[in-house]
């Protein structure tokens, strides 16, 4: 197969589809990979490597889309590459349609076979493809957080961290999957006191039998139960998922009221739309902004902070479904893997998934 890997055009995003020891990989297995120059540049691979791993060097964009029968890449398409999708091109990448429905409509127009790591699925029932980005962005929430709530970054002025004689500092997680866990492992050593709100009760209890009870409380998440805990926290950190759907609003508005100003509050399930009613989608070039004397931090692209261990992180997990690809071709592997068939989205201009399907149905 002909694999192409355009450079990442997001907001300081350096991650790249594909490191030169995948490339030199499938390279080996037989295909042919169309690298964008310098598309990993940014992290410190350089186009030398990848010629010396076998891939053909192209100068722009667009030409590694036309001369690729599937591209492999990181984010979504933004819209300015959208012109260079065709309805016989496959797309492997994070999808994230539901997050925004305006332009995921045009991106479905394009006629591509979109198949999302995000809606992967393994036989655990696990997400496998989107739980290393989640593992990284999980303890970034907690990291820019406790950066946030200094006072010269727009924050209430507390440190998260041991302090003798003091009360620890509260931290909540909405949401306790893979993100949500590594938030958690995050405040437990900076000695926070953790409040952990899931709608999953069996989730609770194993959180619960991993970490105990010292400085941990372990919460069904309801409008309440979510008041009452961001009313006494510093940081916030939202990590709730439904696959493929829009993420759902767990903290309004108006519940905002009755926090303390100068908390912080970071949604990592913005790529999802937003678990926060005021949340919108911000940039690493201008992460936060302030409402209703609230910090919010809502990056889209979180791992893109730290680009070369997500690309490293990114790989091990997508190598083996992209070799599956491209060795059996796109429509056998559908039709035999159930697990890469669950990650098809979008197909000839319709929506296949059905979570994302009812997402942007709604709108
Ligand atoms: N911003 C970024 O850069 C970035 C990076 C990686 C992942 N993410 C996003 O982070 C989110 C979390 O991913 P994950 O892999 O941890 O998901 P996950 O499936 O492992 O965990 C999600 C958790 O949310 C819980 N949940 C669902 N609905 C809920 C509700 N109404 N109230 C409370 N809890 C609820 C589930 O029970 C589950 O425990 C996803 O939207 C993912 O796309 C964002």
């Amino acid at each position: 197969m002909i694999i192409g890997v355009p450079k990442e055009v997001k907001n300081n995003e350096c991650r790249v589809g594909l490191t030169p020891n995948s490339v030199k990989c499938l390279v080996d297995s037989g295909h042919k990979i169309i690298f964008q120059k310098n598309a990993g540049a940014g992290i410190g691979y350089f186009d030398d490597q990848y010629l010396n791993a076998g891939a053909k060097l192209i100068q722009s964009a667009e030409e590694v889309y036309q001369s690729s029968e599937m591209i492999v890449k990181v984010k979504e398409p933004i819209p300015d590459e959208y012109g260079f999708l065709r309805d016989d091109l496959t797309l492997f990448a994070y999808l994230h349609l539901a997050g925004d429905p305006a332009n995921a409509k045009k991106l479905i127009d394009t006629g591509v076979t979109g198949i999302a790591y995000e809606t992967v699925t393994s036989d655990e029932g696990s997400m496998p493809l989107l739980a290393p980005m989640s593992t990284i962005a999980g303890q970034l929430a907690f990291i820019v957080g406790s950066y946030h709530l200094l006072k010269p970054y727009k924050g209430k002025g507390i440190l998260l961290g041991e302090m003798e004689n003091m009360n620890p500092r509260n931290v909540t997680v909405i949401g306790a999957g893979v993100a949500g866990t590594q938030s958690i492992i995050k405040a437990i050593n900076n000695r926070a006191f953790v409040k952990v709100l899931d709608s999953s009760q069996s989730k609770l209890d194993d959180l619960m039998s991993r970490f105990g009870t010292n400085n941990i409380q372990y919460i069904l998440s309801t409008e309440d139960s979510i008041q009452s805990s961001i009313n006494e926290s510093d940081l916030v950190i939202g990590s709730v998922y439904v696959v493929g759907k829009e993420a759902p609003k767990v903290v309004k508005k108006d519940m905002l009221m009755s926090m303390k100003p100068g908390t912080v509050m970071v949604d990592v399930s913005i790529d999802q739309g937003g678990c926060f009613e005021t949340s919108k989608p911000t940039t690493h070039d201008d992460p936060i902004f302030v409402e209703d004397d609230i910090v919010h931090y809502c990056v889209t692209n979180m791992p893109g902070a730290v680009p070369l261990t997500a690309t490293e992180a990114l790989n091990s997990v997508t190598l083996p479904y992209i070799k599956e690809l491209a060795q059996k071709g796109v429509q056998s592997t559908l039709e035999t893997n159930k697990h890469i068939r669950n990650g098809l989205n979008i197909k000839g201009g319709e929506i296949i998934h059905p979570s994302v399907k009812e997402a942007l149905e709604k709108e």
